[in-house]
């Protein structure tokens, strides 16, 4: 179980229902089969890439086939409309633009108690797996602490600090760790960090931000540190798992580059960033990737 299992399999009537009537809409029979990039010209849309998206959860789902970079529905899309963000898919799609995730201080506190909840599990995996994971530990865009919480069960007496927004780090409650008020894409970070994690946090940006915090967290390593980016698992031709490809439509509805990247790109933004030797650590459902330092 983790982040976005419980909504994948729990909604998944709901996220259906929303997918197919967003192809409704769209009137994608009309253009289809087609590459996403022929349809979205063909729909004078400003870019592919939330199209894109849309394309790759019906076909998950089921509802689409795809054949190399070439979508073909499976039928005439017909669904019920639905309420809430994922009913408004073909107008965010349309108009290229994101909703604002709400950022009021009771929005910000159910979504950090859902990622304690669905995360914990996923957390003390990931730590169970890294047995050379030492402190100083940083948790960067740590959240609520989730993960610091796990790592300090798992390593009692190390050092560990959670690196997140100020409004955020209010949320946290892991009696032992240091909070550290920071902009992932403007502060600079603390030297001399054996290990620095990035947990559900480079899928809120895009590539060129994802680089960018990956070369400042290389640069606050220890020689002997280790780089973690545990995130949502897609694999390179996104053709699965379900979850991944889904949590990858919300993205694109939610921000405004934010995508799950897949494994190999990932791990190469690691090596520019001149991370050494990544490797996947084994985790049930989700991926992550350990680099050492520069
Ligand atoms: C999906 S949450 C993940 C939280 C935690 N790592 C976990 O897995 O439970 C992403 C976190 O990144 C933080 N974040 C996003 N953009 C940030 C920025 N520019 N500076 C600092 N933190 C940021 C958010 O405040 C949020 O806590």
């Amino acid at each position: 179980m983790d982040v976005f299992s419980l909504v994948a399999v729990g909604q998944r009537a709901y996220l259906r229902d929303s997918v197919v009537r967003a192809a409704e809409e769209l009137e994608l029979a009309e253009v289809l089969p087609a590459t996403a990039e022929a349809a979205a010209r063909k729909l004078g849309l400003r870019s592919p890439h939330r199209l894109l998206r849309l394309l790759e959860a019906l076909a998950v789902l089921d509802e689409a086939r795809r054949e190399g970079d070439v979508f073909h529905l499976r039928g005439r899309p017909h669904a019920p409309a639905t309420a809430g963000a994922w009913g408004r898919i073909a107008g965010i799609i349309r108009a290229d633009r994101p909703l604002a995730e709400p950022a009021d201080e009771d929005s910000l506190r159910r979504l950090h108690r859902h990622l304690e909840r669905a995360g914990a599990d996923a957390a003390r995996e990931l730590w169970a797996n890294l047995p050379d994971a030492h402190g100083p530990m940083l948790d960067l865009g740590g959240g609520a602490g989730t993960y610091t919480a796990a790592f300090l069960e798992a390593h009692p007496g190390e050092d560990a600090a959670i690196a997140d927004r100020p409004q955020v780090l209010e949320l946290a409650q892991v009696s032992r760790a240091r909070l550290l008020p920071i902009d992932l894409l403007e502060s600079e970070l603390p030297k001399g960090q054996r290990t620095i994690l990035l947990a559900n946090v480079l899928h809120l940006f895009g590539e060129s931000d994802c680089r960018k915090i990956l070369a400042k967290a290389a640069l606050a390593l220890a020689p002997d540190g280790l780089l973690i980016v545990k995130d949502l698992l897609v694999e390179p031709d996104r053709s699965g798992p379900a979850e991944g490809v889904l949590f990858a439509l919300n993205l694109a509805l939610f921000t405004s580059a934010g995508d799950v990247h897949d494994p190999l790109a990932l791990a190469s933004w690691m090596r520019a960033a001149g991370l050494r030797e990544p490797r996947r650590v084994p985790l049930s459902g989700s991926l992550a990737l350990a680099a050492a330092s520069p």
